[in-house]
């Protein structure tokens, strides 16, 4: 139990995606981090099983980051963002282009995860106008997308919790793709599932109804990862790609979770081999040290709005702390560690491991699902009677009493550890899980 409620006034912090007063009134205060284990406020050690929030995929407390923003702070602590230019955000665009898929290198820089995917819709509707296709407006998201928290992303995404609080004032012209998610066929797949590609057909008839001149892009995560680790059916995403090339469409994919490693390549569109028109990205950029996101577009896409006087902006568009010399300093970092360590690829190794472990966990009580593809993982617990998301958040408290630290959406936990986990660690990630299920009401 925390030691917190007696030192801390835990009441002017508004939290973030959390049950503010059930919280308080049971804390769980983190207080340091190394590796992949977090230090409670009392002292005791957590195994660390979602990298923070699927971001710290270097494991924490890299000295080589901390003292990379130091330096950086004590050189220039900040530049404006518009109309000047320092040399890390160059320096930093032209290694994450490098990362990119083949054609992807021009690189606009956010904050954050939800900043990136406005850019991104944004970038979209510049890119139709520019070419004088402005009437398509349209954006098509899939259900239970989670495309961060913007307006713009929560109109695209496809979680109705996310949705409901703020209904009436969404993006007016926006469509969705039904999920992939099917229990009956799919239950306990390990990696792509056998069935669903068909549902990307669905977009045929989404042309079909709007037409195809009213349709500036599609977004999609490859793999959904907040509602719960849904890696796309086998021939998905190709087809997707397929529809929307013919019909004249971007695909952005939202690689906010699976890019910089976590499916054991630096991007989704890698491991998949489908190349979108833009890449959104965030979690892994500076390995959680700083907040960072960026958008990687197609230079196709960026030289189609490079036209017009030179003298006139070409996006109207862009964050104070866009390219933030700590932010870009702390990037380049985090990829020095990733390439030294190998952790873009590393992942390729231990996913037999990681499938393994979580799928022995099959016939725990309660669980109706476990799906995994690279460093991600879920495992899908069936509702208990006295409401949804009750025994999944008695889990999460009874596993952080027990040392270890999971995520949970409602009754899915998301098990995606940082890419230096040791077997051994996975191990023990599924040992503390199993108890904790086996205790569970
Ligand atoms: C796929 C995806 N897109 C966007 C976001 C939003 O990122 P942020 O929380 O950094 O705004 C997330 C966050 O989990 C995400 O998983």
């Amino acid at each position: 139990m925390s030691t917190a409620a007696n030192t801390l006034d835990l009441s002017n912090y508004w939290m973030p995606f959390t049950a503010n007063r059930q919280f308080k009134s049971q804390p769980r205060i983190l207080v340091a981090a190394e590796g992949v284990h977090y230090t409670r406020d009392d002292g005791a050690r957590l195994l660390d099983s979602s990298a923070g929030l699927w971001c710290v995929n270097a494991g924490h407390g890299r000295a080589e980051i901390a003292e990379a923003v130091h330096r950086q702070l004590l050189t220039l602590d900040y530049s404006p963002a518009f109309q000047m230019g320092q040399p890390g955000a160059f320096d930093f665009a032209a290694r994450v282009a490098r990362l990119a898929p083949e054609g992807l290198d021009r690189v606009f820089f956010t904050n954050s995860g939800s900043e990136s995917v406005d850019t991104a819709l944004k970038i979209a509707l510049a890119y139709h106008k520019a070419r004088g296709e402005g009437g398509r407006f349209r954006i098509i998201g899939r259900e239970k997308g989670y495309n961060g928290v913007g307006f713009g992303g929560i109109s695209v995404g496809g979680l109705v919790a996310n949705r409901r609080q703020f209904a009436g004032q969404l993006l007016p012209s926006v469509d969705h793709l039904p999920h992939t998610f099917d229990l009956a066929k799919n239950a306990f797949s390990r990696g792509q599932p056998e069935h669903g590609a068909e549902k990307a057909d669905v977009l045929e008839g989404l042309i079909a109804l709007h037409g195809a001149d009213s349709i500036a892009a599609v977004i999609v995560e490859p793999v959904a990862g907040s509602a719960g680790v849904l890696p796309p059916p086998k021939g998905y995403l190709e087809k997707l790609r397929e529809i929307t090339a013919k019909n004249g469409i971007l695909l952005i994919f939202d690689e906010v979770i699976t890019g910089f490693g976590r499916l054991g390549a630096p991007f989704a569109a890698h491991r998949f081999g489908v190349t979108p028109d833009i890449i959104t990205c965030a979690k892994g950029i500076t390995n959680g040290a700083l907040p960072m996101g960026a958008v990687i577009v197609d230079r196709k896409v960026h030289d189609a709005l490079m036209a017009g006087p030179d003298n006139v902006i070409e996006l109207f568009h862009g964050y104070t702390y866009s390219g933030h010399p700590t932010a870009c300093a702390a990037g380049m970092a985090t990829l020095d560690i990733y390439e030294r360590e190998g952790l873009l690829t590393r992942v390729k190794e231990i996913e037999k491991h990681f499938e393994d472990a979580l799928h022995s966990l099959k016939g725990k009580p309660h669980i109706i699902d476990i799906r995994n593809i690279g460093l991600m993982g879920a495992i899908e617990l069936k509702p208990r009677e006295d409401g949804p998301g009750k025994r999944g958040y008695d889990l999460l408290v009874d596993c952080f009493n027990s040392g270890l630290l999971i995520r949970v959406s409602g009754d899915i936990v998301a098990i995606s550890p940082p890419l230096i986990i040791e077997p051994a660690q996975i191990d023990e990630i599924v040992e503390k899980l199993g108890a904790a299920l086996d205790r569970l009401k």
